[in-house]
């Protein structure tokens, strides 16, 4: 039997492990070897540019990390709509200099410059609502690459979003693999441009998933339970009608049969009425 993966936030004591498995991921990937082409030579300083970033974050951004067998096996960085940048002043205290001692000034400067760019598109579209998360980074170690982690761990971020109260999810890729990847998981490209260095040239997708695309594995759990109510649901009478917020109701609802299996479902149908029903029902 295939081994649980297990999601749940980064610990702080792993994020040097987290920022070796970032470092790995990346080490092909088109985006970081435009800028350091000798991956030989920058391999080190990008290990310590990742571990710092990570620690810098720490706190700031919502860490999330996928465990396997109890070994760190995926890790992903959420920026939330009241996201606060790192100051220059955490990331010194944190050894970013040391970066500078193990790759060329020129090639991590060109990166960070890169990185601020292809990131505006994501950062800009946040602005427009109060719910818009964005996905900074999601890497999945290489050797666990492949078996389904990163799409598992998606479907992790998007309910963890949600439950948060976030509508949309944004996020930019360098790949065509992974705008395949992420296309065939619901997202569609609202901003597109091309990244050119010492004349090379990738491609730079802004992607964004709307909340009602993806339906969390609770509330299909949920909905699911009402389907197979459905038609005894004239037989009870409501119980109870309130108006409160529709979508705090709908988590505390799947939290609730989830959890405690409980006897109370709200019928999507009937907004806001709350009907009980035998336990063994469920
Ligand atoms: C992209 C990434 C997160 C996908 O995670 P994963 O665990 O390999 O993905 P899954 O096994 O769930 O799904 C594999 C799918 O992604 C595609 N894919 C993209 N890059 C892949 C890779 N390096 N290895 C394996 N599959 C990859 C496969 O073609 C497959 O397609 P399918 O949906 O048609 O089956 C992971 O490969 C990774 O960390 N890559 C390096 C870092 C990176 O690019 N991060 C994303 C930056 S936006």
């Amino acid at each position: 039997m295939a081994s649980e993966l297990v999601f749940g936030l980064q610990a702080r004591e792993e994020l040097d492990e987290a920022g070796l498995i970032m470092a790995r991921a990346y080490e092909n990937y088109d985006y970081v070897t435009l800028y350091f082409p000798d991956m030989e030579k920058s391999r080190k300083g990008l290990q310590i540019f990742m571990r710092c970033v990570l620690k810098a974050n720490y706190g700031k951004a919502d860490l999330l990390a996928v465990h396997r067998d109890g070994k760190l096996v995926a890790r992903a960085t959420l920026e939330a709509p009241n996201f606060k940048k790192p100051s220059a002043f955490q990331y010194i205290i944190h050894g970013f200099w040391r970066v500078y001692l193990n790759t060329k000034w020129s090639e991590i400067n060109g990166f960070i410059a890169m990185d601020e760019n292809a990131s505006k598109p994501c950062h800009d579209f946040q602005k427009l609502g109060p719910d818009i998360w964005y996905l900074s980074m999601l890497e999945v170690d290489p050797s666990a690459q492949g078996q389904g982690v990163g799409s598992q761990f998606l479907t992790y971020i998007e309910e963890y979003v949600r439950e948060r109260g976030g509508k949309q999810l944004a996020l930019f890729t360098n790949s065509r693999e992974n705008l395949a990847f992420y296309s065939k998981r619901g997202y569609e490209v609202f901003h597109e441009c091309e990244i050119e260095h010492n004349g090379r040239k990738i491609g730079s997708w802004s992607m964004k998933k709307n909340g009602e695309v993806k339906e969390p594995q609770k509330i299909r759990n949920l909905n699911q339970a009402l389907d197979k109510l459905r038609g005894e649901i004239d037989t009870v009478a409501p119980h109870d009608c309130m108006s409160l917020n529709f979508e705090i109701f709908e988590q505390v609802q799947v939290e609730k049969l989830l959890n405690n299996r409980s006897v109370i479902i709200l019928d999507t149908a009937l907004r806001g009425k709350f009907f009980n029903f035998p336990h063994n029902r469920i």
